[in-house]
């Protein structure tokens, strides 16, 4: 690999991929239109610690803008591409379709265009466990075609960009790693997910909102383990090929309360709602493809993935 080019990197996951690669001394060339979906101060801390390795570059550009983008690529003649780059959210994606369809597929199409003008070796595309709404079959296989009945704009849009990426493996024969990743959590995660709202609420004494009966189960992915797998993906082309990342055990809504009563020592207070539309009862990840073709091994259980993020937390997002 000579050099990556990272989408999204400003964002939770796009940090710590390249932080992984930067650490292994391979250049990045980092993509982020730092936009305000969460505080744009948490992405600039992401950004400060990639700027402490000399092989890290940044741009600040959105994905959809061609003229851009030909610029990037022209100067820096990147070998592959990690996209990680969209707007995430199920709920939100409900509310501002339009938003989500300009950056998640539009956004896609350009850069796989950039990425077959400029002869790119392999290119990870990431796209979401949510492809798989509420599939019967249990535990997720990426053959699933539940993937063709999505319950939500998000979801749509992740699934539209599977299927153009396809397109471009078909006419131009880009190899193209396709990521399911099954909600990642850890240090410097998102403040719109659980795992953060959860442990902050926890120490403001203030309520959670709790959707539903409590019965729905997720399959929560330790950063770290996530990362081993994803860089896999980028340094090994396939042709094309969809891979679920996921932790393959899952944790109820109400487990996972209690889990972060353990380990803040104190009781939630809990406000209830019903379901949202457009949420999902269940994501179970079948992650014996990644484990034969990119050595996937997560090792880290929900509880102890939780303990690092707390200390995490405590140390870089108390009080804020
Ligand atoms: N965190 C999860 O559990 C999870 C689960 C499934 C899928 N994903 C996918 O993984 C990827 C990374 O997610 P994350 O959790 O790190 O989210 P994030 O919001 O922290 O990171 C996404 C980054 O992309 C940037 N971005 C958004 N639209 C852009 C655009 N048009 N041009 C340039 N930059 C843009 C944002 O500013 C942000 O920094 C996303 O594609 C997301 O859909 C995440």
């Amino acid at each position: 690999m000579k050099n990556v080019l990272v989408t999204g990197v400003a964002g939770f996951i796009g940090s710590h991929v390249a932080q992984a690669l930067l650490k292994r001394k391979i250049e990045v060339i980092g993509l982020d239109n730092l936009n305000d979906y969460y505080p744009v101060r948490f992405k600039e801390e992401n950004l400060h610690r990639l700027e402490t390795f000399p092989g890290f570059t940044f741009h600040k550009l959105d994905i959809s803008n061609l003229d851009g983008l030909d610029e990037v690529f022209r100067r820096h003649r990147p070998s592959h591409i990690a996209h990680l780059a969209a707007r995430a959210g199920v709920r939100p994606s409900i509310a501002e379709p339009f938003l989500y369809e300009q950056a998640n597929i539009h956004g896609t199409l350009a850069l796989l265009e950039k990425a077959r003008l400029y002869n790119i070796e392999n290119f990870v595309l990431t796209s979401s466990s949510s492809v798989y709404g509420n599939s019967q079959q249990i535990p997720f296989r990426e053959d699933d075609s539940a993937t063709d009945r999505p319950i939500s704009p998000y979801a749509a849009t992740k699934k539209a960009t599977e299927v153009i990426a396809h397109t471009y493996h078909h006419l131009y024969g880009l190899n193209i790693n396709v990521i399911r990743p099954f909600t990642v959590y850890g240090p410097a995660g998102r403040p719109d997910m659980a795992p953060w709202l959860f442990i902050d609420a926890a120490l403001k004494r203030q309520a959670i909102k709790k959707f539903g009966g409590g019965e729905t189960r997720r399959d929560y992915t330790y950063i770290d383990d996530f990362v081993a797998g994803f860089i896999n993906a980028i340094e090994r082309p396939l042709g094309y090929e969809i891979f679920n990342l996921g932790n393959s055990a899952t944790v109820s809504l109400n487990e996972f309360i209690t889990i972060v009563e353990q380990i803040t020592g104190r009781k939630l207070l809990i406000d209830n709602y019903p379901a949202q539309p457009g949420d999902v009862d269940l994501t179970n990840a079948d992650i014996s493809r990644a484990r034969n073709y990119l050595s996937y091994a997560p090792q880290t259980s929900f509880p102890e993935g939780m303990e690092k993020f707390y200390r995490w937390f405590l140390e870089h997002r108390q009080n804020q």
